[in-house]
């Protein structure tokens, strides 16, 4: 495979001398354009940088042809994502070059910019002591698992290295962008789905079957491929960790939470300092140790849709999943997931004009049930709100 060389990311860009970020595999640097530096992009006008444009620019070293062609699969996978998605980081170029001195080869990838990581707006909000709001929780659960699952529908591929630190944002509106897939994998559908004989992820972040791999120091025997787990599930379990870290603002906290049934209990125990049940529950299902209990993509996002109580969308106050799907934001990749939801939706209102009889009791139970919480307050004015309808 040929690449622009490095004659050109001279031509192309201007260093800025600021430092993003440093991960496992590469240091990132904000830079500049100095001209137009993909006309073939001009085509697809929104993904033109301009001149002058602030970018992202990823710079990885390989000391060896093998390695290279690890690094150059972040590059290939990148390419094969849906275009155009706005929640996954966009790629505008790719050099490469090779030192004759230092007989390395070095890979850089130009992205879109982003404005910070989750870790640093959490950690900006524990100084804050500014937990997200319930609506803030919803659309970052939802962003997050939609473009997972776009991402499977459409490229069959796997994150397999999602923590805070990869998941980017654009300060406005609390748009999340998808990034580093470094370590993402191809499912190979002839193929047992297994890991390679390195560690991929981070420990905290990974699910309880790959952390038993990890800590018993099974990533290093050359028979790694007998651990078979399901990329999905491992997926949505480091997801679970990230957003029980956002919705807590955790720091340090998460550690071996995937451990055995010592980190069953301490899971479970942070999980009940979850305030709002729909939140609780979403985390609980994505955190479950075992596997096949844990939700899919799909069965989360039919959570995250799921309307409410009718009583409480009577309300105009939002609360949790009290808002309007955000399905629309990316129609053309969330095709399944709309049709699997207005399905829903419709059945949904059958049972509504069935059950139509039972609502006030329902809603007096609610009430009775709960206890002087911010939910109750909230049931206790729809009630009232309803009343006043009638
Ligand atoms: N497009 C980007 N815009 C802004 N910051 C970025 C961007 N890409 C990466 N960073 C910062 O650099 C850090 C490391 O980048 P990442 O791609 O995760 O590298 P690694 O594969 O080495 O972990 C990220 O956690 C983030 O803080
Ligand atoms: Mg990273």
């Amino acid at each position: 495979m040929s690449y622009p060389n490095i004659q050109e990311f001279i031509e192309d860009l201007e260093k800025e001398n600021e430092l993003l970020g440093k991960g496992t595999y590469g240091v990132v640097y904000k830079m500049k354009t100095k001209r137009i530096i993909n006309p073939e992009l001009e085509k697809q006008q929104d993904q033109v940088p301009f001149v002058g444009q602030y970018l992202a620019v990823k710079m990885m070293d390989a000391k060896t042809e093998k390695s290279f062609s690890t690094i150059q699969k972040e590059f290939l996978i990148l390419k094969s994502l849906p275009k155009q998605h706005p929640n996954i980081i966009k790629l505008y170029k790719s050099y490469a070059w090779a030192n004759q001195i230092t007989k390395t080869y070095t890979l850089v990838l130009v992205m879109e910019l982003a404005d910070k990581n989750l870790m640093k707006e959490i950690e900006e909000r524990i100084a804050l002591k500014k937990y997200f709001s319930d609506d803030e929780l919803h659309h970052i659960f939802l962003q997050c698992i939609q473009t997972l699952n776009d991402i499977k529908i459409h490229s069959n591929i796997y994150h397999r290295d999602i923590k805070p630190e990869n998941i980017l944002m654009k300060s406005s509106g609390l748009q999340i962008l998808l990034s580093d897939f470094g370590v993402s994998r191809k499912l190979m559908k002839e193929k047992l789905p297994t890991i390679a004989g390195t560690l991929v992820g981070t420990p905290s972040y990974l699910s309880p079957i790959l952390w038993n791999a990890f800590e018993s120091g099974q990533f290093q025997i050359a028979n790694i491929n007998k651990i078979v787990h399901n990329f999905e599930k491992s997926d949505v379990y480091s997801l679970g960790i990230t957003l029980l870290q956002t919705t807590l603002l955790l720091s340090s906290q998460i550690q071996k939470l995937n451990a055995g049934a010592e980190g069953q209990l301490r899971t479970q125990t942070l999980l009940k300092g979850v305030q709002n049940p729909r939140i609780q529950n979403i985390l609980t299902r994505m955190l479950d140790h075992d596997e096949k209990q844990r939700a899919s993509f799909q069965e989360l996002i039919q959570l995250l849709n799921e309307p409410i109580p009718k009583q409480i969308v009577s309300n105009k106050k939002p609360i949790f999943s009290n808002v309007e799907p955000k399905i629309g934001i990316k129609e053309q990749f969330s095709l399944q997931a709309k049709m699997k939801f207005e399905k829903n939706q419709t059945e949904i209102d059958q049972t509504f004009n069935n059950q139509k009889l039972d609502q006030q009791q329902e809603k007096i139970e609610q009430v009775d049930n709960l206890e002087t919480t911010h939910e109750t307050k909230i049931i206790q004015e729809a009630i009232q709100n309803d009343e006043k309808e009638k």
